[in-house]
C-alpha cells in the first residue's frame, strides 16, 4: 500500500475561536503530518504562484472573488500522476464552503481511476461544507472513501483522532 497526501494550507493570520491569530504552521499542514505519522506516505503541497494577502480579511475577499469566478489559480508546482499510489489523502481548509480554488487546479489535472481518495477539511464552524459534493468531479475516476472535518482551533489536539481515522481509511 502506497499513500500520498496532497494538501493546501495557509500559514500566518487565521481566524481561530473568534479572534485573529498568527499560525506558524497551518492547520491542514499539521493534519498532514498526523496522517503521515500514522500511515506513512509521500506529501505534495499545493501552493499558488500568486500569494494570498497576509491579512486575513483581505485574503477572505480574494478567496471569495476566486470562488465566484470559479478560478483555477496557477500553481508553483504540479503533480502529474498518482499512478504509483493506492490511497490519496486530500487535506485542506474550508474556504467559503469548499476547498481553495487552487486545490481544484491540482485535483482536476489528475487521473484517479481505481484510486481510493480520503479527505480532510479544516474549518472554523462550517465542517465539511460543500466539499463532499465537489470530490467526485474533482477526482476523476476515484473511489471516494472516508472523510473527516477538523475544527482548526482544535487541530493541534486532534492527533489521536486523525491517526485512528487515517489507519481506518487505508484498511
Ligand atoms: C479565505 C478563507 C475563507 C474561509 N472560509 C471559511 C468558511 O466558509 N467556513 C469555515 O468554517 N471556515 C472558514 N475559514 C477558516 C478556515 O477554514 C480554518 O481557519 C482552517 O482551519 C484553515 O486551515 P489552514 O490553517 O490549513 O489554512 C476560512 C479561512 C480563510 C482564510
Amino acid at each position: 500500500m502506497k499513500n500520498l497526501i496532497i494538501y493546501y494550507s495557509r500559514r500566518g493570520q487565521n481566524y481561530v475561536n473568534g479572534s485573529i491569530k498568527s499560525l506558524k504552521k497551518g492547520n491542514a499542514e499539521l493534519i498532514t503530518e498526523f496522517i503521515r505519522d500514522a500511515v506513512g506516505g509521500d506529501v505534495f503541497e499545493v501552493d499558488t504562484v500568486k500569494p494570498y494577502s497576509d491579512d486575513y480579511m483581505t485574503c477572505t475577499e480574494e478567496a471569495k472573488a476566486e470562488l465566484r469566478a470559479k478560478a483555477r489559480p496557477e500553481l508553483k508546482e504540479y503533480l502529474d500522476s498518482v499512478a504509483e499510489y493506492d490511497n490519496i489523502f486530500v487535506v485542506g481548509p474550508n474556504w467559503w464552503g469548499i476547498y481553495p480554488m487552487a486545490m481544484y487546479t491540482q485535483l482536476e489535472r489528475l487521473d484517479f481511476s481505481g484510486k481510493n481518495v480520503h479527505y480532510v477539511v479544516t474549518h472554523e464552524g462550517s465542517s465539511l461544507g460543500g466539499v463532499p459534493r465537489t470530490m467526485k468531479d474533482a477526482c476523476k475516476g476515484a473511489k471516494i472513501g472516508a472523510s473527516l472535518a477538523v475544527h482548526g482551533g482544535s487541530a493541534p489536539a486532534s492527533k489521536t483522532q486523525v491517526e485512528s481515522w487515517a489507519k481506518g481509511a487505508v484498511r
